[in-house]
Formats: C-alpha cells, sequence, structure tokens
C-alpha cells in the first residue's frame, strides 16, 4: 500500500528512541534489577499476601520502592501502589483470575530506570459458573449477621454450600453452622457483637464453598456499618391528656446512646397515607389532636448516619390506636340507604298506580284488536296461537278477568244504591 510514503515516519522515531537511550546510558542511568521468587500465600480465609525478594545491586543512593498493578480478569485495576516492604496484601475474590505485576524502582532519581514487571497469578479453582451467587449480609440489631446467596448456575441442585467468616480480632476462621435452604435460597446466622464502645468496625470476610472441589469458592469483604437494621421497636404505648397523645416504645439494648433515630407513622387510620414524624428519642408527643377522632401509631427505627452508614431501617412496630371515632360507617349507610329506600318505594307506587288506573279505567278494547281476533281465530288453530304466544294470551285473561270483576262490582253497586233510593 502506502509503504513508501510511510517508510520514512518511524526513522526519526527510532532514531530518536535510540539518541534517548543511549544519552541516558551515556549518562551513567542504570535498569534496574527486577524483584525476585513473587509468590502469594493465604493469610485469612480471603486474604492473599503477595510477597516477592528485593532485586539485587541496588545502590545505596537509590530510594528503592515497589510499585504493583493487579490486573483482574485480564482488566488492570488502575490503582498502582507503591510500598517499601517486598509484600502487599488483599482481598481476594477467588471466583476470579487475578493477576499480580510488581517492578522496582529508585524514587525521585531520574538516574536509574525502573525494572521490567515481574507477574504471578492466582487462578480460580473448580467449575465456571458453580460459585455462589447474589451473596448480601445484614447486621441485625448489631447482634447477628444474616447472610443470603443462591446456587451458580452451573451447580448441581444437591450442592451444599457452607459459609465462613473472619474479622479482625477472631483467631481462626469459623464456620456458620446456622444455615437453612428455602426455595433456592440460603441462608446462614452467626452471631457478630462488639464491645458497645467500638466505633470502628472490622471489615468481614465472607468465604462460600462447596462440599466438593468441583465447586468454585467465592470470597467478599463486607462492611459492617452498612449493614446495620435496628430491630424492630416494641412496646408501644399511647396515652391521651386533653388535646395532646403521647406515645412511648422501649429503647434499644444494643445501640449505643443517640445512634438511633425514629419514624412515627400518625394519625389517620390509614397509616399508609398518614404522615411520618421524626424522633430522635424514643417518645413523641402530638399536640392539637381532635377529641372526636382515632387516632393510630407504628414506628421504626433508623440507624443515625453520625454512627453507622446503613440505610436499612426496622421493621415498622404494631399500630396502636386511640380515641374514638364518630362511627362515619353508619352515616355512609344512611346516606346510600335513604335515596335507594325512596327509590324502590317509588317505583313500587308507581307499579301499584298503574295497576290502579287498570282497575279504575279499563282499558278501552282496540277494534282492530277484535276484529283481528276474530278473523284470527277463524283462520288459525286458537291451540296453537296460544302455544305460541302464551303472555299474551296471559295478559288477556286477566284483563278479560278484571274487566268482568268490574262489571261485577258496578252492578253490585248499582244495585245497593237503587235499594238506598227506595
Ligand atoms: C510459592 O509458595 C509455595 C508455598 O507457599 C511454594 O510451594 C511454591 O513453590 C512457591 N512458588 C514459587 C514460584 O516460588
Ligand atoms: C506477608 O509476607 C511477608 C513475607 O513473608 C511478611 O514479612 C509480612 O509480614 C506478611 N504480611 C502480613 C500482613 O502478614
Ligand atoms: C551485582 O554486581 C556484581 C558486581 O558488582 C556482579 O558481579 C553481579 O553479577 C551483579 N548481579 C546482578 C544480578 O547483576
Ligand atoms: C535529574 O533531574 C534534575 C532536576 O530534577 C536535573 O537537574 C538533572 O539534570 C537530571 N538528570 C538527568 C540525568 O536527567
Ligand atoms: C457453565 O458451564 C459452561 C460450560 O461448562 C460455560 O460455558 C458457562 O459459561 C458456565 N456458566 C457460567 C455462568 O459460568
Ligand atoms: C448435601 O447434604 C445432604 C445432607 O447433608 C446430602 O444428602 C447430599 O448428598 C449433599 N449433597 C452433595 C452434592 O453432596
Ligand atoms: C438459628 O437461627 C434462628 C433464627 O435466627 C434462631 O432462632 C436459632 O436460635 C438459631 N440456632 C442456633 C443454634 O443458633
Amino acid at each position: 500500500m502506502a509503504v513508501p510514503a510511510a517508510a520514512p515516519l518511524p526513522c526519526p522515531l527510532l532514531l530518536a528512541v535510540c539518541w534517548v537511550v543511549a544519552a541516558g546510558t551515556a549518562a551513567g542511568a542504570k535498569i534496574l534489577q527486577s524483584p525476585s521468587n513473587l509468590n502469594y500465600s493465604f493469610i485469612h480465609i480471603c486474604t492473599l499476601n503477595w510477597t516477592w525478594n528485593p532485586p539485587e545491586n541496588i545502590s545505596s543512593s537509590c530510594n528503592l520502592e515497589y510499585s504493583s498493578d493487579i490486573i483482574t480478569n485480564g482488566v488492570p485495576e488502575d490503582r498502582t501502589v507503591w510500598s517499601k516492604n517486598p509484600f502487599r496484601v488483599m482481598d481476594a475474590q477467588l471466583n476470579e483470575e487475578m493477576r499480580l505485576r510488581v517492578r522496582s524502582e529508585c524514587k525521585n532519581d531520574n538516574t536509574s530506570e525502573p525494572s521490567s514487571w515481574v507477574e504471578t497469578s492466582l487462578l480460580p479453582e473448580g467449575i465456571p459458573g458453580t460459585a455462589a451467587v447474589d451473596l448480601s449480609c445484614v447486621w441485625h440489631n448489631l447482634e447477628y449477621m444474616a447472610c443470603t446467596w443462591r446456587p451458580g448456575k452451573n451447580a448441581s441442585s444437591d450442592t451444599n454450600y457452607t459459609l465462613f467468616y473472619w474479622f479482625d480480632g477472631l483467631e481462626n476462621p469459623k464456620k456458620c453452622s446456622n444455615s437453612s435452604v428455602n426455595q433456592g435460597i440460603f441462608e446462614c446466622i452467626f452471631s457478630l457483637t462488639f464491645p458497645k464502645v467500638t466505633s470502628n468496625y472490622p471489615a468481614i470476610s465472607v468465604l462460600i464453598r462447596g462440599d466438593s472441589e468441583e465447586i468454585m469458592p467465592v470470597c467478599a469483604s463486607k462492611n459492617p456499618t452498612t449493614l446495620v437494621k435496628p430491630a424492630t421497636p416494641r412496646q408501644l404505648s399511647v396515652s391521651k391528656t386533653n388535646d395532646r397523645i403521647d406515645l412511648k416504645w422501649s429503647e434499644s439494648e444494643t445501640f449505643p446512646k443517640n445512634c438511633l433515630q425514629y419514624e412515627v407513622k400518625c394519625c389517620n387510620d390509614d397509616l399508609d397515607t398518614g404522615r411520618i414524624i421524626l424522633s430522635e428519642m424514643n417518645s413523641v408527643s402530638i399536640d392539637g389532636i381532635d377529641a372526636n377522632s382515632k387516632y393510630t401509631f407504628k414506628v421504626r427505627a433508623k440507624p443515625k448516619w453520625d454512627c453507622y452508614n446503613s440505610d436499612f431501617h426496622s421493621d415498622w412496630s404494631e399500630e396502636k390506636s386511640i380515641g374514638e371515632k364518630r362511627d362515619s360507617t353508619v352515616y355512609v349507610v344512611l346516606i346510600i340507604t335513604i335515596p335507594l329506600v325512596v327509590a324502590v318505594s317509588t317505583i313500587v307506587l308507581l307499579v301499584y298506580l298503574k295497576r290502579l288506573k287498570i282497575l279504575i279505567l279499563p282499558p278501552i278494547p282496540d277494534p282492530r284488536e277484535i276484529l283481528k281476533r276474530m278473523f284470527g281465530e277463524q283462520n288459525e288453530d286458537s291451540q296453537s296461537s296460544a302455544k305460541d304466544d302464551p303472555m299474551n294470551g296471559f295478559d288477556r285473561l286477566i284483563i278479560e278477568e278484571e274487566i268482568n270483576s268490574l262489571i261485577l262490582t258496578e252492578t253490585s253497586e248499582s244495585t245497593s244504591t237503587e235499594k238506598e233510593n227506595r
């Protein structure tokens, strides 16, 4: 292609590079030796100690430091760390390939070049896709940690997982033994308490592994302060004096003072639309209440951000109510039933009136109808017409009966008046 045009370009570049290197060596800059014997070991269940030996022939003027990078699944973490110690400690995930590369540098010294990188890797063990997934933990009431997870997609359905945990202060990793499986979700609960004065909690290392080599282990580091969930407030009590309501509930026994705040859902009977009152204490007073209303309350606790970086709430407490409500249901029932009764009785009355009208003013027979009936009876079979139209026949019967009775009553009345006249 465009070889002749492109060819002159690299030459000056190469020359420049060569010149820089030559100048460097001419000025006495030397390339440092790389660290040797790069290796790793586990300190705790999920903590790795990468170690190496210092390079040889380091001049006394060199302020030697090691820079190291981590590459997880082929992606550099972009977080170079410099240290004077020939080791680096870090959390391991175990379900991903992890490489560490390290080189030696003379810091603040432009007379020497950094060494070339040396690299070693930690490969995951087990079959891909068998490691536990969706691990999440909640620290309940500063008393116990509850962790849940699901089996990996490639794990057989009868896979048993076991959780181990460790934190700074525990001599050895511990196995979590209070575990259960519910609808494919594993849960394990372990006790986790610290003295009340503690304000800095150590990170909790959690390791989940299967009971066979095929199951890939997985590690996670959990910061307990972000996982704090207080216990549900108990013993909610409500009292009323004049136009004030006082609410009280039990104080937490496990939280340090002033580390909890409370949300009181209040007032309406329907708490879903009620308003929320915030309280820093385990009590709250509400003024200006309506004596004729019923008030319902529930409370939940929330860790304060001064103490814990946790967004978890406690569950809502049981609901407590006070006051009597004018029974509005009676009004509602009345509002609905009165018009209903009126409507129904109107209809009944109308129907009755219509019937009365028939009685008082009998319908004038339509001559066409009579003619039609006469000819109809001649032409058609009367039985079949009754079958075809039984309702008409029935109506006709009633009307005829009524007419007969009317005639009867009229005649009897006329006879009685005649009698009186005599
Ligand atoms: C790394 O250390 C382990 C023991 O912890 C040892 O068996 C292994 O040979 C070492 N590897 C190298 C490359 O030194
Ligand atoms: C890591 O290993 C090195 C060399 O064995 C040791 O000096 C260092 O104390 C270890 N680091 C920790 C945190 O154990
Ligand atoms: C260290 O320097 C000595 C002499 O100064 C030399 O004999 C030796 O080969 C050097 N070692 C390395 C690893 O370069
Ligand atoms: C090293 O840096 C210093 C100043 O930072 C400069 O005076 C000196 O010439 C540099 N030496 C080389 C070999 O580049
Ligand atoms: C499950 O195993 C298959 C082959 O063994 C692999 O291709 C797949 O990526 C694995 N699934 C997961 C989630 O790793
Ligand atoms: C899991 O544990 C149960 C009971 O402890 C056992 O019957 C089952 O075989 C185990 N599953 C595997 C894959 O080992
Ligand atoms: C296991 O956890 C449940 C739920 O928190 C608890 O009720 C039970 O006492 C625990 N059992 C043991 C042996 O710790």
